[in-house]
């Protein structure tokens, strides 16, 4: 399901609220994604006519049913069974000739309406509920995850990876080639994507088989104008770049799921090559750092599954799944937040930037 059908099914269940008052890009729409916990459209971005933006979509289980073409009222049982029975039946994405996200090219990201999110950000993000795209350098299996990215102008952003991430080792790869890493960042893609995007399977699997296998259908893909990828068709917006070797940025501070603000100042840095979009674009994006927000939702039905991996001990690891898998978001943020004080500076990075 691609995310203008989820948008749809949600306004058709009584369920979305589109906001036709202006909002600023700073601050204010953050401020009420947080404050109102339902799924957002704002079709009024100051400075941004022409531009959607849609927020909050998996705040709620009953939203994560639907995204899964699922009845609502599903009970949490029988949810967490579905998408076990669907994640063991991947299926290889198609490719198509062309993606909906080149009917339209900007020269520059500053032309999107990139959030700030919190006041105690340092600045807009870019990526929040997206998918970044990359390929495995020595084996070639392109891989999905979610890494948080916060502009540093037109041309460039941070990208914030755990060193254990498969991102992170497709990079530790290109990078001892002395060469950059091609990326795409899919912003607007269908939810099955992000949930696959989002959850720990093994490296050398893709998360778009995944995906498929979640909407029982396969992904459509189209491939990339500047750089040797593949992203989803029906994305909104395709950013295309490289993450530059030997190079350190600093990222943050960013308002993160542990509900502090969190720095990284060994952040990767990403160039951009291309920048397409959609004709009225919807930018996707998410304001993490309230307990049980949409990415907490998400990871708690991940966690029963064992696939949330937060890049730290097994043991920390073992206690933020049982918090998870018992919705206990206000604990999980605590935990978080005392892990952070107690093993800085050794996670400062990997447990810290693993699912801002
Ligand atoms: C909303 C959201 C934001 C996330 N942000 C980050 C991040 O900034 N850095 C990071 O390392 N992981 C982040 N994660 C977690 C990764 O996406 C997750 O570990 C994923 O499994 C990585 O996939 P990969 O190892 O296959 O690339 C985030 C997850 C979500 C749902």
């Amino acid at each position: 399901m691609e995310l203008r059908n989820f948008i749809d099914s949600l306004e058709r269940a009584g369920q979305l609220e589109r906001i036709a008052n202006p909002v600023h890009w700073k601050y204010d729409l953050g401020a009420y994604a947080r404050a109102h916990r339902r799924p957002l459209l704002f079709e009024n971005i100051r400075e941004y006519p022409g531009f959607y933006l849609f927020t909050n979509g998996l705040c709620a289980p009953a939203h994560i049913a639907r995204a899964l073409a699922l009845p609502a009222g599903i009970s949490r049982n029988n949810l967490i069974a579905a998408l076990r029975e669907r994640l063991q039946k991947p299926r290889a994405p198609t490719m198509v000739p062309h993606g909906a996200f080149r009917e339209n090219t900007l020269d520059t990201l500053l032309k999107l309406p990139v959030p700030w999110w919190h006041r105690a950000d340092g600045g807009r993000y870019l990526g929040t509920w997206h998918v970044n795209v990359t390929r495995d350098p020595i084996s070639g299996v392109q891989n999905c995850g979610i890494y948080r990215m916060q502009l540093l102008g037109g041309d460039s952003a941070t990208l914030s990876v755990s060193p254990r991430s498969h991102l992170a080792l497709h990079f530790a790869a290109a990078e001892k080639a002395g060469t950059a890493l091609p990326m795409a960042v899919c912003i607007g893609v269908g939810e099955c994507c992000i949930m696959a995007a989002a959850a720990a399977f093994p490296a050398n699997t893709c998360e778009y088989d995944y995906a498929g296998g979640l909407q029982e259908k396969p992904l459509e893909l189209a491939a990339c104008h500047t750089i040797d990828l593949a992203v989803p068709a029906t994305a909104e917006i395709v950013v295309e770049g490289l993450v530059q070797p030997g190079v350190r940025v600093g990222d943050g501070p960013f308002f993160d799921y542990a509900g502090v603000p969190n720095v990284n100042p060994q952040a990767l840095l990403f160039t951009v090559t291309a920048i397409g979009h959609r004709t009225r674009p919807i930018f996707r994006g998410s304001a993490v750092g309230r307990a049980g927000a949409e990415d907490h939702q998400l990871f708690s039905l991940l966690a029963p599954l064992g696939l949330v991996d937060f890049h730290g001990s097994p043991k920390r690891q073992a206690v933020q799944n049982f918090l998870l898998q018992n919705k206990m978001f206000r604990t999980l943020q605590g935990f978080t937040r005392l892990g952070h004080l107690l093993h800085r500076p050794s996670h400062a990075v990997s447990e810290k930037t693993s699912a801002s």
